[in-house]
């Protein structure tokens, strides 16, 4: 790394205060603090060439801070610390490229995470490199799959550009990177919604988030050929690979809020319509339940100012026809159309499309409380070669209380 010979006296650096956080340059006295932070097991694992930025002031030759081959800045690193009542809080890394342009990396200690100081740390870094510094554009890069990174960076107002192949050496080894832009006009505040699987239980069953063990009965339930007859679109053959993709891909669709998923698992506290529980009270007791998947329930065709959503759905082979489904499917409903002040997706309207041969899929949506509204003739070609018509449901606000009575 090139540094300059020539002594220049320091530059004091910025001091940036807010609501109890300071962010200043790093002083020699955060050596300790910095490299326990620079050893620490996630920081190692995300953003492993963190630790060999140049010092604050230097000239930042090689790949900087974020180790993206292509960037050579020309201009000066700025190696900030965060500070909550005097105790070290994180780093942020801010490496100019002599172009009006910048690269933002940060990190923080366990201790300090999930409270909000790192994304408070990046606004205030941001202001001032924008105000004072007078870049246009600051961007971030982390390995793709970082949600951590990735969630910081949606609470201050980025979203994701795009992934780029290969792009971040990490180990010796080129990886795919999310990358995404703050420009001198962004608002740094979070924009859409990044939605998650709340947990929701009712009606014998528990509603949660996938979790990663779910991969075989994803992919048992999807390879199904009860299952492939009714949902076309499909990957066949189905393979855990599938599973495991879909499941991963889940996070993006709800990082996007583009949609939100379910995994339904059985609930041992609570009975099928029996418990005389509200079954849309979301759960905080015991912790996400971690019973076998029975199936699967899908909210999707989400977004900002999207008022209506629609509802799709399956169960494993060896779940069906206990009511597993149509028990998810009303929770679901009732958490969408549930205002957003209590707890709910704040929907007006959910809607659903259905073979008119699924004579199972169209019981559970009568049951769970969806009018009849239209036929969509010649629809969709079935696994079978067949076209069939898809019925439209749908549920308004309000209506949910009045499923049609169980068959019998
Ligand atoms: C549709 C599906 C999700 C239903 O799951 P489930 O947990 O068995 O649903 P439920 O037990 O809540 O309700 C099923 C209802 O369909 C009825 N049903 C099932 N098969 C039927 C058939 N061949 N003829 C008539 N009714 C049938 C059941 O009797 C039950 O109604 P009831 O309670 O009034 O008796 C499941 O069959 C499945 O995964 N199918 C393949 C994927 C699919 O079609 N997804 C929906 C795409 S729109």
């Amino acid at each position: 790394m090139a540094r300059s010979d020539r002594e220049e006296p320091e530059p004091a650096g910025p001091r940036l205060r807010e609501r109890g956080l300071l962010v200043r340059r790093a002083a020699p006295a955060d050596g300790p603090a910095v490299a326990a932070l620079l050893d620490d097991r996630d920081v190692l694992r995300w953003l492993p060439d963190l630790g060999s930025a140049p010092p604050e002031g230097g000239a930042a030759a090689g790949s900087g801070a974020l180790g993206v081959p292509g960037v050579r800045p020309v201009g000066t690193a700025h190696r900030l610390v965060v500070e909550v009542g005097d105790a070290f809080a994180g780093l942020v890394l801010l490496t100019e490229d002599g172009e009006g342009g910048g690269w933002l990396a940060c990190a923080a200690p366990p201790s300090a995470r999930g409270r909000g100081t790192t994304a408070g740390a990046v606004r205030l870094v941001l202001t001032w490199a924008f105000a004072e510094l007078g870049l246009q554009a600051v961007h971030w890069a982390v390995e793709a799959g970082a949600w951590p990174a990735r969630r910081l960076a949606w609470a201050c107002g980025s979203a994701v550009d795009g992934t780029v192949r290969a792009l971040l050496p990490v180990r010796g080894d080129l990886r795919d990177a999310w990358v995404g832009t703050w420009r001198w006009d962004s608002s740094l505040q979070r924009a859409d919604r990044w939605l998650s699987p709340v947990e929701l239980a009712g009606g014998g069953v528990r509603l949660g988030p996938h979790l990663a063990g779910d991969v075989q009965r994803v992919a048992q339930a999807c390879s199904a050929a009860s299952t492939q007859a009714w949902l076309p679109s499909l990957p066949s053959p189905y393979t855990v690979l599938d599973a495991a993709s879909w499941i991963a891909g889940r996070e993006e669709e709800q990082a996007r809020g583009a949609g939100v998923f379910w995994a339904v698992r059985p609930d041992g506290r609570s009975r099928a319509g029996a418990d005389g529980t509200d079954p849309s009270d979301p759960v905080d007791d015991d912790g996400p339940e971690t019973g076998p998947l029975l199936a699967e329930v899908g909210l999707f065709t989400l977004g900002d100012g999207v008022r209506s959503g629609e509802v799709g759905y399956w169960c494993h082979p060896d779940a069906r026809g206990r009511g597993v489904t149509t028990a998810a499917v009303r929770l679901v409903v009732r958490h969408a159309l549930a205002p957003a002040d209590r707890g709910g997706l704040g929907l007006e309207r959910v809607v659903m499309r259905v073979a008119s041969r699924n004579t199972a899929s169209r019981r559970v949506a009568a049951k769970a409380g969806f009018r009849e509204v239209g036929l969509d003739r010649g629809a969709e070609r079935l696994r079978d070669g067949t076209v069939d018509d898809f019925v439209r449901y749908d549920l308004l606000a309000g209506e949910e209380q009045d499923p049609l009575p169980p068959r019998g």
